[in-house]
């Protein structure tokens, strides 16, 4: 990955900080994009130790906040000349009680749908000029538990917030596929994965007395983030996957959707309301 630049969102911890890492190990600029600035310097700080790639920045994003995606991506646009792979893995879930953004969107939503669709928006001509360019976004399997209500794009309400993750995940899913779709013949490709269940941070907001069970299912069974980590690489850096668009991928191999998810009209719905729910202008990047 020398003379490449890989931007992950979530990088301070879990999956995110596990392909930083081997981001950085194989030679990329890597841009850490994080809110908690303490985890990521710490991070970092750690990365750069056991690489020895000091080209590793760190930028603040709350991508729950649509105003620090523009302020992210406005610095971004000033400090970098080229993007060769976006990774957007950062996410969150919340347990019974829901929460709302600043932008008055429902936080789950906000967090892991509408802010790497704005991201994705205003990182595309930077992307565009990078060709051959990436991107990579970390889906979940747990999407087959869900389905995404088109007349409930921001679910405010919904009761327990915890299902509004694999929403979210579901939502991952069908904007992956559309992008893939609107940027067919680009030179950005695009390509989505579950990691794997994995023992990290995500299952943080499990509420009292479940978290005791919780804890001891992801201590015995669950993968490590390094391993949760392996798909999102190979899809950021394989050869094998030159070329590849609009693909599913578990443990570095192409997997199935369920019909639900292939259906492409639904995709293109979800996508115009995501544009005017994150408040989309005539001067924003089209794509
Ligand atoms: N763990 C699993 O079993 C599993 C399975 C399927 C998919 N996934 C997906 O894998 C991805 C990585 O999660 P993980 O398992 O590695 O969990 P994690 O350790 O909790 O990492 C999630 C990362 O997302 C960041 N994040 C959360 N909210 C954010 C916000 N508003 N703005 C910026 N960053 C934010 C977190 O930052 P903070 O430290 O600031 O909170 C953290 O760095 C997620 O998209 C998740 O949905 C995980």
């Amino acid at each position: 990955m020398e003379g490449k630049t890989v931007l992950i969102t979530g990088a301070n911890s879990g999956i995110g900080k596990e392909t930083a890492r081997e981001m950085a190990r194989q030679g990329a600029r890597v841009i850490m994009a994080c809110r908690n600035q303490e985890t990521a310097n710490a991070a970092r700080e750690e990365i750069v130790k056991e690489t020895g790639n000091n080209n590793v920045i760190i930028k603040k994003i709350d991508l729950g906040s649509q105003r620090s995606v523009r302020e992210f991506a406005a610095d971004i646009l000033k400090t970098e000349n080229k993007l060769d792979v976006l990774i957007h893995n950062a996410g969150m879930a919340l347990a019974f009680r829901g929460a709302t953004s600043e932008d008055g969107i429902e936080l789950t939503m906000a967090t892991n749908h509408y802010g790497p669709f704005l991201l994705t928006h205003l990182l595309i001509d930077l992307l565009k000029r990078s060709t051959p360019a990436r991107i990579v976004i970390v889906a979940s399997e747990l999407y087959r538990l869900a389905s995404v209500n088109l007349n409930k794009l921001n679910p405010i309400g919904t009761f327990p917030a915890a299902y509004l993750y694999y929403v979210s995940k579901y939502a991952n899913i069908y904007f992956a596929r559309e992008l893939a779709q609107r940027l067919e013949g680009s030179g950005i490709t695009v390509n989505f994965l579950h990691p794997g269940m994995i023992d990290s941070g995500i299952w943080r907001n499990v509420p009292f007395p479940l978290n005791y069970p919780m804890l001891a299912v992801t201590k015995c069974f669950f993968k490590t983030p390094k391993q949760g980590a392996e798909t999102t690489i190979y899809l950021a850096s394989s050869k094998d996957v030159e070329g590849v668009s609009g693909k599913y991928f578990m443990d570095k191999k192409e997997h199935g959707l369920s019909a639900a998810a292939m259906d492409m009209d639904k995709a293109k719905k979800i996508w115009e309301e995501s544009a005017k729910i994150v408040g989309l202008t005539a001067s924003d990047p089209k794509i």
